[in-house]
């Protein structure tokens, strides 16, 4: 099995965990840190509608928790059938932890794959070596 089949097959098990009751619209994430440990995470709604947690960001904090701070590549998992790519606020929450090669796949339901580079989705951001 590939990686980037691995991170797909965890997406998927944990869009099966999404609590999405609001939007309906589960969503998993699956992302390599750079010591090759793999981290996953789902959408996590609230009926206070803005403190919904996106998928992206509960698997950084998976990968945050366990110590690590560098994503080599994450992979994201929508509903279906189609891909959808990480909203605005997960590319810049992505982005703390990317290096250049950092690689962001959509997935669709079959587990097709775009790839793309985060300077790709999110071109001249603002990050830490901003704050240098
Ligand atoms: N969502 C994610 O989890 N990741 C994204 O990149 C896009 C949107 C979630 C947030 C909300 O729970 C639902 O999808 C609908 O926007």
């Amino acid at each position: 099995m590939s990686s980037v089949e691995e991170l797909f097959d965890l997406a998927k098990a944990a869009r099966a965990q999404a609590y999405a009751p609001y939007s309906r619209f589960p969503v998993g994430a699956a992302l390599r840190a750079e010591n090759g440990a793999a981290f996953f995470g789902c959408n996590v709604e609230n009926a206070a509608y803005p403190l919904g947690l996106c998928a992206e960001a509960s698997a950084i904090a998976a990968m945050v928790a366990a110590g690590q701070l560098r994503i080599a590549e994450i992979l994201v998992l929508g509903p279906g059938p189609g891909k959808i790519t990480p909203c605005g606020a997960c590319r810049q929450r992505i982005a703390e932890f990317a290096s250049e090669r950092t690689l962001i796949y959509c997935a669709d339901d079959q587990g097709q794959t775009d790839s793309a580079l985060l300077s790709q989705l999110l071109p001249r951001s603002f990050g830490p070596a901003s704050l240098a």
